[in-house]
């Protein structure tokens, strides 16, 4: 599994990437890893931790069940930033939606 928290700037990290590896999935793990994460940075006083995704499938239910938040579309995120056009559910994934935890210190 991997995790990667990247500061955007003072008590605003952001999410960068979480990954559970394929055959291990759906067993809770990135819930589990999810959580931690939230609390690490709600322990260390941080103001939001945010994260961008696609704007539908299981990822953003698996966001904002643990409190993440829509803040903003980023339109067509995903045509001008990857090459190949990607495809979930048979549907063109074109814009990201950003999401955000207020941690409310
Ligand atoms: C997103 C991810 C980290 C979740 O990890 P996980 O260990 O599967 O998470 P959990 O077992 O705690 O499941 C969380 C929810 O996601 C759902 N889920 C996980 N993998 C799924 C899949 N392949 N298809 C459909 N739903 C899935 C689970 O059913 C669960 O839903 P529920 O809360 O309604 O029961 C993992 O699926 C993953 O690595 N995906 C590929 C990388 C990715 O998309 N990362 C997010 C980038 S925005």
């Amino acid at each position: 599994m991997v995790c990667v928290v990247q500061q955007k700037e003072a008590g605003v990290h952001e999410l960068m990437n979480i990954a559970v590896r394929p055959e291990q999935q759906q067993l809770g793990v990135g819930s589990r890893l999810l959580l931690w994460v939230i609390e690490l940075y709600r322990d260390a006083g941080a103001r939001a931790l945010e994260v961008g995704t696609g704007s539908f499938g299981y990822q953003l239910t698996f966001y904002q069940r643990h409190g993440f938040r829509v803040v903003a579309i980023d339109r067509d995120f995903f045509v001008m930033h990857y090459q190949e056009p990607i495809f979930e559910e048979g549907i063109r994934l074109r814009d990201m939606l950003r999401l955000r935890i207020e941690y409310g210190n």
